[in-house]
This record gives structure tokens, sequence and C-alpha cells, in this order.
């Protein structure tokens, strides 16, 4: 497994530290400290990887602000899985010029999948004269050495490298430290005909287990009660690898830390999901009963030309396996709709599909051509009005099952782990548990990082109500 090498991380922390005892010999600390502004876009991967950019940020001796104005180092982590995805990047580096027109000492760094396209990072050196930077998401780490160049006014850069290499050893700022992110894998070799990611994050590389353990370890030390193992296509965790250990003998290694804490994983890839994979849900207590199983179509017509390498037959098997084996589990999925040539039939089998496994939620999105992806050469591109239509009775058919589901829980009692203020009502706290939809509960934000014990008194499509007990 190619790993970055030790030097070369190393070398950039210390360029990190060097543009921090600039800072400092300016007299820039405490409150004076110039300040830092993460954007996210996209993915958990993406989230994770903003983490790392904090890290950086704050190494470099930035500290966060809220306020964007306020920021003198601006990095934007993009995506590019969907156009509405990208355009909103371009709108919100837009804005941007007028910063730094008030205080042209400020940097702009724009990462992540979208300026991992050649044409992408080009429209931003050509364009958007003010961005300092673009780096591919395998190039993190170089993002101290882009900043200490253009603070000293050095060219600016749109390089993408084509080098995909593991990153150990990078300083992490969490969001939410009772809840983390740990990759365990990064990049996807499925190459699904609509999709950006695989040219956009490079092939499946898995950190060593140990490296994962450790870093596990050290979250459960820290408070982290729910953790979430993250990769493009997590459970074929270890194929690459010359190591021996596979998704299910990670997931129970994890659990065997001891501590108060859950388990979540994600994405995971039909064609991967291994019986061990499913026994391990069923036996292992911190292992969250959720399954997020995307499968894209209920036609196998379109499944094939989506190269999705499964059956609906296939998909279905797997689905009540894990009926079986983890009664009562909380199933979501992904879904396209209007994928070049899906007929009338084809949605329909699709709608046939979310009748018969029964989503707790689903995250539909209608197809979007991305440039170098097979799927946008494809005949029979869909016209908007039929697949909005069609999306639109997707979601109408699909909120009125969510809330058939939800209601199960209701009068049941339910552990949750109280995540943060509730983002529609302040005066409620908000919870997640094995139910894919979030618990809105009255109760002290001291319990946030806790768990605690609710009764579901009543629930909509959306999301559930509880009282503590
Ligand atoms: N690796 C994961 C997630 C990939 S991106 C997986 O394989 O499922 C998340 C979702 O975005 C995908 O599951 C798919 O439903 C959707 N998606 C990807 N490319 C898309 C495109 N070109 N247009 C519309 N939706 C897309
Ligand atoms: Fe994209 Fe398919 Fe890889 Fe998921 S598995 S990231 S949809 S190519
Ligand atoms: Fe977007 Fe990249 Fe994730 S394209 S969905 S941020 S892997």
């Amino acid at each position: 497994m190619i790993h970055t090498d030790e030097k070369t991380v190393l070398n950039e922390l210390e360029t990190a530290r060097r543009v921090a005892e600039g800072f400092v010999r300016e007299g820039k600390v405490g409150d004076k400290a110039p300040g830092y502004h993460v954007v996210t876009f996209g993915c958990q991967q993406n989230e994770a990887d903003s983490e790392r950019l904090a890290g950086l940020a704050e190494l470099m001796g930035y500290r966060h602000v809220d306020d964007v104005n306020e920021a003198r180092l601006i990095l934007v982590n993009t995506c590019a899985i969907r156009e509405h995805a990208e355009k909103r990047v371009f709108s919100i580096v837009g804005e941007y010029k007028h910063i730094k027109n008030l205080h042209p000492d400020t940097v702009i760094g724009i990462g992540g999948c979208m300026v991992t396209q050649a044409h992408r990072a080009e429209k931003f050196k050509l364009s958007y004269p003010y961005v300092n930077f673009t780096f591919d998401t395998g190039s993190i780490h170089h993002v101290p050495t882009l900043v200490a160049n253009a603070l000293a006014g050095k060219k600016r850069s749109f390089v993408i490298g084509d080098e995909y290499a593991i990153t150990e050893g990078l300083p992490t700022v969490r969001k939410t430290p009772h809840s983390a992110w740990l990759s365990v894998m990064y990049g996807c070799n499925n190459f699904c005909s609509y999709c950006i990611v695989p040219y956009v994050r490079g092939r499946e590389r898995s950190r060593d287990p140990e490296d994962v353990l450790a870093e596990a370890r050290e979250l459960v030390k820290g408070g982290a009660k729910e953790i979430t193992l993250l990769g493009q296509n997590v459970n074929s965790y270890g194929r690459d690898a010359d190591f021996d250990c596979d998704i299910a003998s990670l997931i129970r290694q994890i659990c065997a830390i001891e501590g108060d804490f859950k388990l979540r994983f994600m994405t995971s890839h039909p064609k991967d999901v291994s019986d061990e994979l499913i026994e391990v849900m069923a036996a292992e207590e911190k292992v969250a009963k959720h399954f997020h199983l995307p499968v894209q179509s209920g036609s196998d017509d379109v499944l094939r030309r989506m190269n999705r390498k499964y059956t609906v037959g296939h998909y279905l098997e797997i689905i009540d396996k894990l009926k079986n084996k983890v009664p009562d589990v909380s199933l979501t999925t992904d879904i396209i709709v209007g994928f070049p040539g899906e007929t009338d039939e084809d949605f329909e089998g699709t709608m046939e599909l979310l009748r018969r496994v029964g989503y707790d939620m689903i995250f539909s999105f209608i197809y979007s051509p991305r440039i170098g992806t097979p799927a946008a050469k494809m005949e029979g591109q869909i016209p908007p009005e039929v697949s909005g239509e069609r999306f639109r009775r997707m979601t109408e058919f699909q909120d009125a099952l969510s809330e058939e589901r939800n209601r199960r829980f209701v009068g049941r009692h339910v552990r949750v782990l109280a995540d943060e203020i509730s983002k529609t009502n302040p005066g409620m706290l908000t919870g997640r548990g094995d139910m894919a939809r979030p618990v809105h509960f009255a109760g002290d934000p001291a319990l946030i990082g806790q768990f605690v014990e609710l009764e579901i008194t009543a629930c909509g499509s959306y999301s559930l109500e509880g009282k503590i007990i």
C-alpha cells in the first residue's frame, strides 16, 4: 500500500509551524491571530478531510472564525457529484472577490473533488484571479506549503497530482468530538457509469488496521460516543491490501475496545455485502442497527448500464438476509431518477422495489451528467420535465412510507445519543439512534454528547419526537 512518506508529512508540518512562527513574530497571537474558515460541500469523506484542513490551519497559527469575512485564510472543500454542487461552489467563491478587495492579504484555496478535474482547476485559474491555489483530494498535506507560498507572494498554483496515497499523521480538529468520522479507506474502483468519484478520488486504498484501531482507541478515550467508519465503498475494506483484515473483522476489533459507544459504517456497495458483515451487525451490540445500502434503480436493465454489478434479485436477497438476521433493522438507500434510457417501466420497477423493501428513508437524486463519465455520452438522456415528475412522485410515495416506518417506534423506549440543539426548534435537542431519522426531545443542552433513554411519543415523515424517561 502506498503511503505518503513520513518525511514529506514531517516537512509539511514543519512548514506549517514556520507559518505560525511568522505570525507570532508579527504579534499576531491569541485574539489577534488571523482567522481561518473552512467551507465544506459534499459527503462525509469531505467532512472528514475538512477536519484535517482545520487541523493544518490551526497548526499554521490561524484561529477559527464563524464569519468568512473575518477570515484571512479561506479553504473551500468542493464536491463534483452533481452539477448543482459545482454551481454552488462557483457562486460562493464568486462572493469572496469583495473580501479579497477589502483585504488583499486573504489567502483563498479551493480543494476537493471538483478541482481534482483539470477543466475545473483551469476555470479557477483563469476566471477567479483572486483564488491563490487549488489542491486535489490527494494533496491535503501540501496545504501548508501552498499557504506559505501564497503568503510569500509566490506564483498561484493549480496543479493536479496523479499519485493517490494514504497520508497518516495529519492533525485534526473535530467539529463534534462526541460523534466522530473515521476514514478507513479512500478511493473507489467501481466506475459506476454515471459517477465522477473514481476519477477524482483515485483507486481504493485501505488504511492499516493498526492505524485505524489506534485512532478508534484515541477517539473513545477522548469521549467519542459514536464513530462512523468511512469509505466510498467501505465494505470492500482490505481487498486492495496485503494485510488480512476485512470490514467485518475490523468492526469486531473496534467493538472490542472498552467503552460505551456506537459504531456505524458507510457507504456499502451491494456487491460486497458479505454474510460476515451481516452477522457482525446482528451480533455486536455496539453496531447501530441501520444499514445504508444504495440500490440506485429497481430495473436490471438500468443497473446493467449503470455498471452496478448486481441485479434486483441479488439485492433483494441481501435485504432478506439482513431482515432475518437483524430484526427491525433500519434500511436506507440512494436512488438515481432519470438515468439515460430509463423508461416508465424501469421507473415503476424502482417504485416497486421501494414498496418491497420498505426503506426508512431514501436519498433520491435526479441524474446529472458528469463530464468524462460513460453515462454522459449515452443515448436517451431524459428530459428534465420527465425526471422531475418521476422524482416528485417518488418523493411523495416515500414520504408516506417513511412515516409508516417511523410509526413502529412510537410508544417504544429507545436509547439515543443527544447530538445537538435542534435546528428547527432551539428549545429542543436532537438525538440519533438506530432509527434512520433524528429524534427531537426536550432536554438540557448539557446532555449533548451523552446517551439518553427516551420514550417515542410521535412521528412524521422526517423525524420523531420523544421524551426523556
Ligand atoms: N460510494 C457511495 C456514494 C457515492 S455518491 C455509493 O456507491 O453509493 C452518493 C450518491 O450520489 C450515489 O449513491 C448516487 O445515488 C448519487 N450520484 C452519484 N453520481 C450521480 C450523478 N451523476 N447524478 C445523480 N446522482 C448521482
Ligand atoms: Fe460512485 Fe459507484 Fe464508486 Fe459509489 S461505488 S463512489 S456510486 S463509482
Ligand atoms: Fe462529492 Fe467527492 Fe464526496 S464528489 S460526494 S465530495 S467523494
